[in-house]
């Protein structure tokens, strides 16, 4: 290559920057990114048939709803008509009628039906309608362009023969900064101790795989499928199972200073045990657990401490504890704060060179790595099922 060739090379290169990471909305190239995969939107036991519901997910608004069959669809926000909300229209079959003038669309976004029309102009109105599919009890859709990918099960997660619990919870914080602290496993004997694994581990290895990410250098090794989720072995929550959890995390942006946290948690229990657990997952919370996540936002507003935490509630201090720590990172977004990473944040640099270089590669046209989950990431695990 001569030094011209390389000049123009080096002014063809996109400038991608850790900031590009944490931008959600359909004009900017990490929004671009995300919108390449599947991703969890509601969980399914949450929409009942016949019901509409406005969502905001990656920055932009759409409505959900699901058709008098049982079929979930996603289309365009508003109607094409007037431009009213259409998650507060009235479900027909699998259609949907705008609250305001009645225009009805069908699930593929066209419009069918103009009641005050004397002339109706139907076929030429068309709302966008997204590819939406329901697998593991959530409501997963696609918000890319052209066709989307092929949408990859997880076998390990079929097992109806064990507990599986769902969750969803919105955390007022970029959805990346979740992302990180998966990776970030230094942080496990400092901020929850209650766990007792309170050494530092000083010894950490990270890789990137075929799927994501790895990270070594505890028990069990934690791992991360790109672009937005996490795998984990969980301890067992108390008094329903001595087993481990084996959970799935989706953190999907709502916009650039929130996200959801989709959750799966499966535990490898049957018969009685399955029962009791079942029954324990059923019961209300106990007193205070309820409100732990809002005995966090105590703790950041300076009117309690985060050793108040009741650690009695066991799984969800962890998450009081985390989200004290990630909410207390602010809105990196818009105020990008000027970190100082070390040795001990392996993870977190892995992945987020992972992250530009998939975003750079998009930004210059160049084909993207493909992911595959492997089948195997939990039972190869010390966690695994007997
Ligand atoms: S705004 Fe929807 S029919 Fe008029
Ligand atoms: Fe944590």
């Amino acid at each position: 290559m001569t030094a011209t060739q390389e000049r123009a090379a080096t002014t063809d290169r996109a400038e991608i920057t850790f900031q590009d990471c944490l931008k959600t909305g359909p004009d900017t190239i990490g929004g671009r990114y995300l919108r390449l995969f599947w991703q969890p939107v509601h969980l399914s036991a949450d929409l009942p048939a016949g019901r509409a519901g406005p969502i905001r997910i990656m920055s932009e608004d759409f409505t959900l709803y699901r058709g008098e069959s049982g079929d979930a669809h996603v289309v365009a926000f508003r109607c094409a008509h007037r431009g009213t909300q259409l998650s507060t229209g009235w479900v027909e079959g699998d259609a949907l009628r705008c609250f305001y003038h009645g225009w009805k669309y069908d699930a593929s976004g066209q419009c069918i039906e103009q009641p005050a029309e004397p002339e109706p102009f139907c076929n030429r109105i068309k709302i966008r309608a997204y590819p939406t599919t329901e697998y593991l009890g959530l409501i997963f859709a696609y918000f890319g362009e052209g066709d989307a990918p092929e949408f990859e099960r997880t076998p390990e997660f079929e097992k109806p023969e064990y507990v599986t619990v769902k969750s969803c919870k919105i955390w007022p914080s970029n959805f990346y900064t979740n992302i990180d602290n998966g990776l970030d496993m230094t942080h496990v004997p400092r901020l929850h101790p209650q766990l007792g694994d309170t050494k530092f581990l000083h010894v950490l290895s990270a890789r990137e795989t075929e799927y994501g990410a790895r990270v070594d250098g505890w028990t069990p090794p934690f791992h991360f499928c790109m672009p937005n989720i996490q795998e984990f072995g969980a301890r067992p929550r108390s008094g329903g199972t001595s087993r481990w959890m084996y959970g799935r995390g989706w953190r999907v942006p709502i916009d650039d200073c929130s996200h959801l946290r989709f959750d799966l948690q499966i535990a490898p229990v049957t018969g009685e045990e399955a029962q009791r657990y079942r029954e324990r997952m059923a019961a209300p919370p106990p007193e205070g657990a309820a409100h732990l996540l809002e005995a966090a936002e105590r703790v950041l507003a300076g009117e309690m401490w985060a050793g108040d935490l009741d650690p009695k509630f066991y799984g969800d201090v962890v998450n009081a504890q985390d989200y004290i720590a990630m909410v207390g990172i602010g809105n990196i977004a818009n105020n990008p704060f000027d970190e100082h990473l070390g040795r001990a944040d392996v993870g977190v640099s892995l992945l987020r060179s992972i992250w530009m270089r998939e975003l750079r590669a998009l930004a210059e046209g160049r084909p993207l790595k493909e992911w595959h989950r492997r089948d195997d990431l939990w039972s190869g695990g010390p966690n695994s099922p007997a």
